[in-house]
């Protein structure tokens, strides 16, 4: 039996399960919602789709005790504010989390968080703390989603395939975070010369701000984010689950990485069955490594009320 746990039914947690489901790495996926009603309803439409999953999945409307029999938990509940600003989304969530995450290790949880709820390095940093696990059982979403928008912007900008754009965002997941173009390749070309040798022009700071606010326009359109964040956590979820040493963007605790120690900020990650295995330090620039401690200071200014 694989089961996965997820805390928080909404918009977000729905169609991880969703995708999740499709995907079919889990023939048990437990939803936990303080919303009865809500929740009672996701898992009915879920159930409803039975036929079309790869492989017969059971649906559980289920209690934090029957989430922590799970191997893997998605942290995806929330109290998002109308101006959806992270700074005051923080108190309500952090609430939450300090509420439920011993509630969840008390009922026996010793698997790998990965935690969306935001703002998510601050929250993930949450979760350890009140875990108690080892910081390499939490993951926080981080960027990984910032990062695949990244490289669909650059891939429409310059007309080429996503596939063929390495780039990542790194920091915060969230206004202060930024585009390292050092490490940006196009047709595995570095950026720069890329531009240069075909006659293109970049407006690197428009590129950047495009992505970092992308999230915005699907939020204040439909009021919700769901479709790239639900697959970036299932490839995280699958990095863990089939152990693939995968490298993906995400929130990991820094301990001197970066000249940034005890905050929870995104760089490539090698993750596997136990979380993660390797936080990797990417060579900047002078100008990026500055960029990087700022955005860890942004974060530590948020959960500086966690104990
Ligand atoms: N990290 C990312 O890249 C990313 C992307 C999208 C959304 N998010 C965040 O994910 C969270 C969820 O977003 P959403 O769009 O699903 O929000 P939503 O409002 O649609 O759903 C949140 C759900 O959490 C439930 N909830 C609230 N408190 C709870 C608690 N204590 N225990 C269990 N359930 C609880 C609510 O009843 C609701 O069903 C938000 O914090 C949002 O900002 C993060």
């Amino acid at each position: 039996m694989a089961r996965l746990g997820i805390i928080g039914a909404g918009h977000v947690g729905e169609i991880v399960a969703y995708t999740a489901a499709l995907r079919g790495g889990y023939n048990e996926i437990v939803l936990y919602d303080i919303d009865e009603k809500r929740l009672d309803g996701v898992v009915s439409d879920l159930e409803d789709a039975n036929r079309f999953y790869p492989h017969d999945t059971a649906f559980i409307a289920g209690t934090i005790e029957d989430v922590a029999k799970a191997k893997e938990i998605v942290v995806a509940s929330g109290r998002i504010p109308e101006n959806a600003q992270r700074r005051d989304e923080f108190k309500n969530n952090h609430e939450d989390v300090k509420d439920y995450i011993p509630k969840i290790m008390a009922a026996g949880f010793d698997g790998v968080f990965v935690v969306v709820t935001n703002p998510c390095d601050a929250i993930a940093y949450a979760v350890w703390k009140y875990s108690g696990l080892d910081a390499s059982r939490v993951i926080g979403s981080g960027t990984a989603l910032d990062s695949e928008r990244s490289q669909t912007i650059l891939a429409r900008t310059y007309g080429v395939s996503v596939h063929s754009v390495n780039s990542m965002m790194l920091g915060e997941h969230g206004d202060s975070q930024f585009l390292p173009y050092s490490q940006v390749k196009i047709n595995h070309i570095p950026f720069d010369q890329y531009i240069e040798e075909n006659n293109l022009t970049a407006d690197k700071d428009a590129i950047e701000e495009s992505v970092v606010y992308r999230g915005h326009r699907a939020f204040f359109g439909k009021g919700s984010t769901q479709y790239g964040i639900a697959n970036t956590v299932n490839d995280i979820l699958d990095a863990v689950h089939f152990d693939s040493k995968k490298s993906l963007q995400v929130s990991a605790l820094h301990t001197g990485e970066y000249g940034v120690d005890d905050v929870f900020v995104s760089t490539p990650c090698v993750i596997g069955k136990d979380g993660i295995e390797k936080i990797i330090t990417l060579n900047l620039t002078d100008e990026e490594m500055e960029k990087y401690r700022k955005s860890a200071e942004t974060v530590r200014s948020y959960q500086a009320s966690v104990e």
